[in-house]
């Protein structure tokens, strides 16, 4: 088992954006170890997903998987997902670039490269994905909800942006805080899992 040192927020590696895969390396044993090493870091580190910026690695390749996850209680499993040089197109904008009400998820997200700190970060619910998988072929996916955030974190990262970039300032917390004072239904809020 490969386990890879995870860089934290201030390390200029996570502020500088990944470069894609080169088609030819793509299935390739260099970048199948890489992949093998991101998922056992993430799942040694409870993450729910992983960019190849996070630990070193300036390329465009994320590994995401929610299975009972104890840092996210309740956002159902997402079964292991490897995305190559990922493209997302978020839906739900209206023309003026605004998000209306009941295309949004809320929720209070965490990342690895930023330890002991949640904050609420309100996205698109619904977004496309298109990418590669780890030997080559196409993935063409909608992503709804949770899964749609997690995504989304991720390949924020292969764009050097991390969450705290996007959160509301005034809901940082501790993770100490968070367990204290964000209750079960603030956590998340899929605006789109509601009723009208
Ligand atoms: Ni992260």
């Amino acid at each position: 088992m490969t386990l890879l040192k995870i860089a934290t927020v201030g390390h200029p590696v996570l502020r500088r954006p990944a470069q894609p895969v080169p088609e030819a390396d793509i299935g390739k044993p260099a970048l199948e170890s890489l992949i093998e090493a991101m998922v056992e870091t993430m799942r040694d580190a409870s993450g729910a997903g992983l960019a190849a910026p996070q630990v070193y690695v300036p390329l465009r390749v994320c590994v995401i998987e929610l299975a009972e996850n104890p840092r996210y209680p309740g956002a159902g499993p997402i079964p292991l997902m490897i995305l190559i040089n990922p493209r997302l197109s978020p839906l739900g904008f209206a023309a003026d670039g605004t998000l209306p009400w009941g295309s949004g998820i809320s929720m209070y997200e965490g990342c690895l490269s930023v330890p002991n700190l949640r904050g609420r970060v309100r996205r698109p619910r619904r977004v496309a994905v298109e990418a590669r998988d780890r030997l080559g072929a196409p993935i063409e996916l909608l992503a709804e909800g949770v899964f749609a955030s997690v995504i989304q974190h991720e390949v924020d990262h292969l764009d050097a942006t991390l969450f705290v970039d996007r959160a509301d300032p005034k809901t940082l917390t501790t993770l100490t805080e968070y367990e204290r004072h964000v209750s079960r239904d603030e956590r998340i809020v899929d605006e789109g899992a509601l009723p009208e």
